[in-house]
């Protein structure tokens, strides 16, 4: 990234305290009392990654240590059943008003289990012994939250419409930043179709979960075969790309007789484009014939990265304990981008 983007990017996330001037914070337990006038904690702040894979993302670790942990200490292999125990390892061994400079980070590339660590870590504390913790696996959530902010955000400007009712399709939906992406559409009231390009099997338990977890509906579609992805995108205000680094899902011949699509977004960084014609950086950039407004990984990149920052910054700013999941990504996300089309 270009020093100059850089430094506007730290510019744009130093104005931000998402502590108190976004987040609609779910706190588990009460505030630590104290009757005694509260000294600043300088407790060491510390973070447990949780990861379900054999090790824990290098980028993670990274955000981690730029937010301001000052021990960041990976945990692989973690199982579901593992979490209390480690919960309550950290938290019983620092007095209750260190308790939140304490942080659980919880990765690894299942959406759904990552969701219900973080239930099994907010049950497992035990007032006033807390500490806060945050999910992102794979980066999914603060992706998928940057993702369609850019998009509503490109969308509304265009259309004078927000997302709701609007029809999105998401291919590579099987994928965790494809699947937290397509809930978070239809969160905000999208008619939402999630493609696989293997067969509709693979949907299945995604689409299932999302109905019983979150009471949204997703319509599973096949989109292996270019008549298919023609037609789907044909039916699509916006289409979504959240496919496997470094494939093209997307050609422009199947976008050729899509009257109806506004704006087209790409996660995928690594050449080539999931989008043909999607370049890094657009962000409302009108491409081919019809003009599409095209969103490239890069400008949902500085959003999601800023979101995680500013995620993992709370966890440090509060003295109360926060469980952040892909609502909290995703009100970040849309404040974020907000202040970046001003
Ligand atoms: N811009 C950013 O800031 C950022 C941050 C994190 C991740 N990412 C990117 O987000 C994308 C998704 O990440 P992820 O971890 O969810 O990806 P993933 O699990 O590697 O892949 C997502 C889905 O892509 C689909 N896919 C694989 N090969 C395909 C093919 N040949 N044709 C069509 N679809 C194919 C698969 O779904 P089906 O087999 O069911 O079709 C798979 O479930 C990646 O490109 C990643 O690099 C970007």
């Amino acid at each position: 990234m270009p020093m100059d983007d850089v430094a506007q990017f730290d510019q744009g996330f130093a104005d931000l305290d998402v502590t108190t001037d976004i987040l609609p914070i779910k706190r588990s337990g009460n505030p630590i009392s104290t009757k005694k006038k509260k000294k600043p904690i300088t407790a060491t702040p510390i973070l447990h990654f949780l990861s379900t894979q054999s090790f824990a993302s290098p980028f993670d670790i990274n955000m981690a240590v730029d937010a301001g942990y000052k021990v960041v200490v990976p945990h692989t292999g973690v199982r579901l059943n593992d979490t209390q125990a480690l919960v309550q390892d950290a938290i019983f061994s620092r007095p209750p008003e260190h308790g939140c400079r304490t942080a659980i980070f919880i990765g690894g590339k299942d959406a759904l289990m990552a969701l219900d660590m973080l239930t099994v870590a907010k049950t497992s504390l035990v007032p006033p012994f807390q500490l806060s913790a945050l999910a992102d696996p794979g980066g999914s959530f603060t992706t998928a939250a940057a993702m369609v902010a850019c998009v509503e955000s490109v969308y509304q400007k265009k259309t004078s419409r927000t997302l709701d009712g609007a029809s999105v399709a998401v291919f590579g939906a099987t994928g965790v930043v494809g699947f937290a992406s397509a809930v978070i559409a239809a969160r905000s009231g999208a008619d939402v179709k999630v493609v696989s390009h293997i067969g509709l099997a693979a949907l299945e338990p995604l689409v299932s979960a999302a109905k019983k977890r979150f009471g949204v509906t997703l319509k599973p579609v096949l989109g292996g075969r270019d008549s298919d992805k023609g037609k789907i995108v044909a039916n699509a205000d916006v289409v979504l790309c959240a496919a496997a680094a470094g494939v093209q899902v997307l050609k422009a011949k199947h976008f050729e007789k899509s009257k109806r699509t506004v704006v087209i977004a790409d996660v995928n960084a690594v050449p080539p484009a999931g989008i043909e014609g999607v370049e890094l950086f657009d962000f409302g950039r009108p491409i081919g014939k019809r003009g599409l407004l095209s969103v490239g990984p890069l400008a949902i990149g500085d959003i999601k990265y800023k979101t995680q920052a500013g995620l993992l910054r709370s966890m440090l700013r509060t003295d109360q304990s926060l469980m952040l999941d892909f609502n909290d990504a995703f009100a970040v996300a849309r404040q974020l981008v907000r202040k970046k089309a001003r």
